[in-house]
């Protein structure tokens, strides 16, 4: 299956996936790119959401408009994560169904599935045990549309797939304190300390439990490839298939910023989940691999920090 291209809707283009899915049509002259911002359209608004899709009539959608953040904001305003992330999803794909769209790619995120979940985490697992209690309104809401996409490919034939990202990092990420996730705070943290010739950098945990990191460019790749390679209503994650630990990580990201102090692990803090890894095989079934090794993609998103600490997310 391949796709010709043609009119693109790309939710939440200023966020740090909506970035890169620009980054990648840029080169695609077949496609033809629509973005509204959230001040242009509230996509938790049903009756603008339809007026725009009546107007604009798109043939394809990326839903990357989200309401999203670290554990501690999912945790102090969980009706905001819950309610906005429901909203957006049910406004955005019941317009979708009534105005046609030929195909919409839904992200959702690997905290849809279970704590215990068996690793590597295969698609299968999806409400098989309780998920993270933090995660809970955005998980849930995540499940939400999951299950309005498989339900408008049964009931309706839609053309309605969902993929599941692993962690993301890259240019245009977020690197506020309260807000950010791991690598963006590691990459913050270590330059400041550079900056301020600071001894060392205590990080919470033992730095043992692994985790699994997607270059965003990588992400905007493998959207572009599903939207235009697959069609179903099985969810398909979306990852490197590696997983590394959380001090070799800091390790790697101390280097790329040229801090040189020490880097202190506070014991006393929870290590969360020791493992976090998705099984990728249904994906490169299909024909995709990731492209960007954890070094070159960390580089890469220190350089966009250094030019862009004046707009960066900080
Ligand atoms: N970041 C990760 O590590 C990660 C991992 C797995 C999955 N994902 C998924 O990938 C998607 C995108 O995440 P991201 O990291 O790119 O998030 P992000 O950087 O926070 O960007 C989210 C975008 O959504 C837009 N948005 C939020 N509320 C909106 C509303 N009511 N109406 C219209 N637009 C709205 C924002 O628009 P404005 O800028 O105009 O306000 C923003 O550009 C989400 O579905 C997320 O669950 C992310």
């Amino acid at each position: 299956m391949s796709s010709p291209g043609g009119k693109l809707f790309i939710t939440g283009h200023n966020g740090l996936v909506g970035r890169a899915l620009l980054r990648h049509y840029a080169t695609q002259p077949q496609w033809q790119i629509i973005t509204r911002s959230k001040a242009e359209l509230d996509l938790r608004d049903p009756h603008a959401t339809d007026a725009f899709f009546a107007a604009e009539r798109p043939d394809y959608v990326i839903l990357a408009a989200a309401k999203v953040g670290g554990i501690k904001a999912s945790y102090t305003q969980p009706v905001d994560f819950l309610l906005d992330n429901l909203q957006i999803q049910n406004a955005v794909l019941s317009a979708a169904h009534r105005f046609d769209v030929k195909k919409l790619l839904f992200l959702g995120s690997t905290c849809i599935y279970p704590k215990n979940a068996e690793m590597p985490i295969r698609e299968d697992s999806l409400l098989t045990g309780p998920m993270e209690s933090t995660n809970e309104p955005y998980g849930v809401a995540k499940i939400a549309g999951i299950k309005l996409c498989q339900g408008y490919h049964h009931q309706h034939g839609r053309d309605f797939i969902c993929g599941m990202p692993a962690n993301l990092y890259g240019s245009f990420d977020n690197f506020d304190p309260e807000h950010s996730h791991v690598l963006p705070s590691l990459i913050r943290r270590f330059h400041e300390a550079k900056l301020h010739h600071t001894p060392s950098v205590t990080l919470w945990g033992s730095g043992t439990p692994t985790r699994e990191f997607l270059f965003v460019d990588d992400l905007a790749a493998a959207c572009a490839f599903l939207l235009e390679n697959y069609s179903g209503s099985d969810i398909v994650n979306i990852g490197t298939g590696h997983e590394i630990s959380i001090r070799e990580a800091a390790e790697i990201i101390r280097g790329i910023t040229g801090y040189t102090g020490e880097i202190r692990w506070d014991t006393t803090q929870p290590d969360g989940n020791p493992r976090r890894l998705l099984d990728v095989s249904r994906l490169e079934k299909l024909g995709w691999q990731a492209q960007t090794d954890f070094r070159t993609g960390v580089a890469q998103t220190y350089q966009w920090f250094l030019d862009n600490r004046a707009t960066a997310r900080t």
